[in-house]
């Protein structure tokens, strides 16, 4: 396997049914409660507003427990992902609770072929998302191409200073290793587990990812025709982001222990297609 999306996909392939057994995506309370919401949505809620009735769209929406939620919002809603277990999660969840959720097989770069372009009101992504393309003014191609003019961009993500950060030092001070601008050259990790509670041991552990410069983003959705309408940066991460550092708040978000006024831990960020 030599390609990114083979090597990744293998990786993502090996954990959606672990990732689905976890209490840390809590299924089961989707099934118990018909107005349980994702962590995620819940946490964007206040700053989603009303989208009952948009058609959006979920872009590497994994196991579909954040789609579903949207859905659950009142969305019409599709989710894409380049892999298949994962889709198979979404769909057996959604048609489990009764939700019309379509589920696309996709490769994100191949999104607009795949969904059609001009289609949606809403393109919702993040939460470790970015990380897994190459190149960000692609990705704002794509997201410019799925909406409909005027419709919006809505991503809450890690920011790129926590991807860039290197391992726990014992004097408590954050270091900076990793690239925070775009580099050609993924960052390839070879690493078991992942970022929920399993006892399961994967082997497909090797990832190639990239990180993309906040100014980068921003400045690839403009020229790619979107304005930007929101932009906030938070201390707190909805995934133990840098385990024996950080302490759960609530909510399923976590933040830095030691000082966290320290750290831009994630940003929401939102913009419009001009039009
Ligand atoms: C951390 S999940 C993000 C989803 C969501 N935040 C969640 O936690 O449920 C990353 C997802 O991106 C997908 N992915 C990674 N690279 C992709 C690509 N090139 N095209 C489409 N999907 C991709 C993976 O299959 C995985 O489901």
């Amino acid at each position: 396997m030599d390609d990114y999306r083979d090597v990744n996909r293998a990786s993502w392939d090996e954990r959606a049914a672990a990732h689905a057994a976890s209490p840390d995506y809590a299924v089961s309370r989707f099934r118990d409660d018909p107005s349980f919401l994702s962590g995620v949505v819940a946490f964007d809620r206040p700053r989603l507003g009303d989208i009952a009735g948009l058609d959006g769209v979920h872009l590497q929406c994994h196991i579909g427990t954040d789609t579903i939620s949207l859905a659950r919002l009142g969305a019409r809603m599709t989710g894409l992902d380049f892999s298949p277990p994962a889709l198979e999660h979404g769909r057996r969840l959604a048609s489990e609770l009764g939700l019309d959720v379509e589920f696309v097989e996709s490769e994100l770069y191949g999104a607009p072929e795949a969904l059609g372009a001009g289609r949606f009101d809403l393109v919702y992504t993040g939460i470790g998302a970015l990380c897994w393309l190459p190149d960000v003014r692609r990705w704002a191609g794509v997201v410019a191409s799925l909406l409909r003019p005027g419709g919006r961009l809505f991503i809450r993500e890690g920011h790129p200073v926590l991807w860039s950060l290197a391992d726990p030092r014992p004097d408590g001070l954050l270091a900076l290793e990793f690239p925070y601008f775009e580099r050609p050259e993924p960052l390839v990790w070879d690493e078991g587990g992942t970022y929920v509670e399993t006892d399961v041991e994967f082997v497909n552990n090797t990832t190639h990812e990239w990180n993309h410069g906040l100014g980068e983003i921003v400045s690839a959705l403009l020229a790619a025709g979107l304005d930007l309408t929101a932009l906030e940066e938070h201390d707190s991460v909805p995934w133990n982001a840098l385990p024996g550092q950080m302490h759960e708040i609530g909510g399923g978000e976590f933040r830095l222990t030691d000082r966290p006024e320290r750290l831009p831990h994630t940003y929401t960020l939102q913009a419009r297609k001009r039009g």
